[in-house]
């Protein structure tokens, strides 16, 4: 498959959050919506910080959804509200334009969690799109801070609820730029594509192997459950933000390699080229580029041994990956070092961190009949270390953002 191609058609059933967002709205606007749309947050099995590197990754979208449920309004105004947030945000389509693009360095002049589906709205506007005015309700279950790509749900339901309504006939792929425009100029995220392309494309059963460079997206079976094996997620419960700190600073260390090899961006440099780099730069930079280099390696190995051998034969990949990421880009913590150390000690055959680092979860692939013990063995760890006890469960490849009602 490319990504161009037109989404399959998903059979639903409405779920319990695609419920908690009805009612919202029905609170809200006393009426039903119009219609109710949902898009999943991700896990990413391979390839980290390589997307905004143009690179490689290997994302999978997740059983747990952002649902937004929908209504015209008879005006030119735009109100969000969540069952995560007390009160409701209201502004006039117009004014969209004051309130976005948030400067640099600054805070959203809305409520964060405010500023992803207005910054949306904000985003399909500035590509030409245009329609009535709407009210979005929004629940959600994906863990937020968790690594999990809530954001990218959020704006995924978004976006793909006002395509519908405002016919803007945009294709998937156009509605995951739509979505990290918000991210990046409206919430301030300096982040790549990978979370809002997997948000789109999900589909069961299947890991999206995305070109970050083309956009060119095929989908890799994983078959995890026919190999007898589980993924579970590992979430520390140490919560990140993406839009400040660490993942900014790793940013400018990539951008800074790529100056130094005379290259537009890391995915130009390959393991070939790594000595020269030693010789022209300081230490710090170097480990940076090494990692990404080394990591867009990882997922082209993990999708050919994928592909050749099965789940099963890919877990030295995902423990040489972590260690990357540990000792070179440095963007674990203890506990997400922790939690892929004990998993690897109670028998799983691979585990990484995934997403953005600096907290969030780690995920393991393990045997089928391990989930208890995998599960005890890290919150046994976890207590041992005297830190918060991390929340443990399991994940099979899900469906990308459909329309559910
Ligand atoms: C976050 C960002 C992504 C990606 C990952 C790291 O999830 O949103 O764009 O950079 O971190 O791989």
């Amino acid at each position: 498959m490319t990504a161009s191609e037109p989404a399959p058609p998903t059979p639903t059933t409405p779920t319990a959050t695609d419920a908690d967002a009805a009612t919202l709205f029905a609170e809200l606007t006393g009426r039903e919506p119009d219609g109710v749309w949902s898009a999943p947050g991700r896990a990413n099995l391979i390839g980290e910080h390589t997307d905004y590197n143009e690179g490689f990754v290997l994302p999978f979208a997740i059983p747990f959804r952002t649902v937004a449920a929908v209504g015209v309004r008879d005006d030119a105004r735009i109100r969000v509200a969540s069952t995560f947030a007390e009160d409701a945000v209201e502004v006039a389509l117009d004014d969209l334009d004051d309130l976005f693009p948030t400067p640099a360095g600054t805070s959203p002049r809305v409520p964060e969690w405010a500023a992803y589906p207005l910054g949306v709205a904000w985003a399909l506007r500035q590509a030409g799109a245009s329609g009535p005015g709407v009210d979005i309700a929004i629940a959600s279950d994906v863990p937020v801070g968790a690594g999990l790509s809530s954001s990218a749900a959020i704006e995924g339901a978004a976006a793909s609820a006002l395509n519908d309504l405002w016919s803007a006939g945009l294709d998937r792929v156009a509605l995951a730029r739509i979505g990290r425009r918000a991210e990046n100029e409206a919430v301030g995220a300096p982040t790549g594509i990978m979370d809002q392309m997997a948000s789109m494309l999900g589909e069961p059963d299947a890991a999206i192997f995305l070109d970050c460079r083309t956009l060119d997206a095929a989908l890799v079976p994983v078959g995890v459950a026919e190999a007898g094996l589980a993924i579970l997620v590992m979430d520390t419960r140490v919560k990140h933000a993406h839009s400040t700190g660490g993942y900014r600073e790793r940013r400018a260390s990539c951008e800074k390699g790529a100056e130094i090899m005379g290259v537009p961006s890391l995915r130009d440099v390959s393991v070939d080229d790594l000595p020269r780099a030693a010789e022209l730069m300081d230490d710090v930079t170097f480990r940076r580029v090494r990692h990404i280099v080394t990591e867009n390696q990882r997922v082209l190995d993990t999708v050919r041994v994928l592909r050749e051998d099965g789940a099963r034969a890919i877990g030295d990949l995902l423990v040489a990956s972590h260690a990357s990421m540990r000792d070179d880009f440095e963007i674990s913590v203890p506990e997400l070092d922790t939690a892929v150390d004990a998993a690897l000690a109670a028998g799983a055959l691979g585990a990484r961190m995934t997403g953005g680092g600096f907290g969030g979860a780690a995920i393991a692939l393990i045997e089928q009949d391990a989930v208890k013990s995998v599960s005890d063995a890290v919150a046994a760890a976890f207590a041992a270390s005297g830190f918060e006890a991390p929340a443990v469960f399991t994940v099979t490849p899900a469906a990308g953002a459909h329309r559910d009602v």
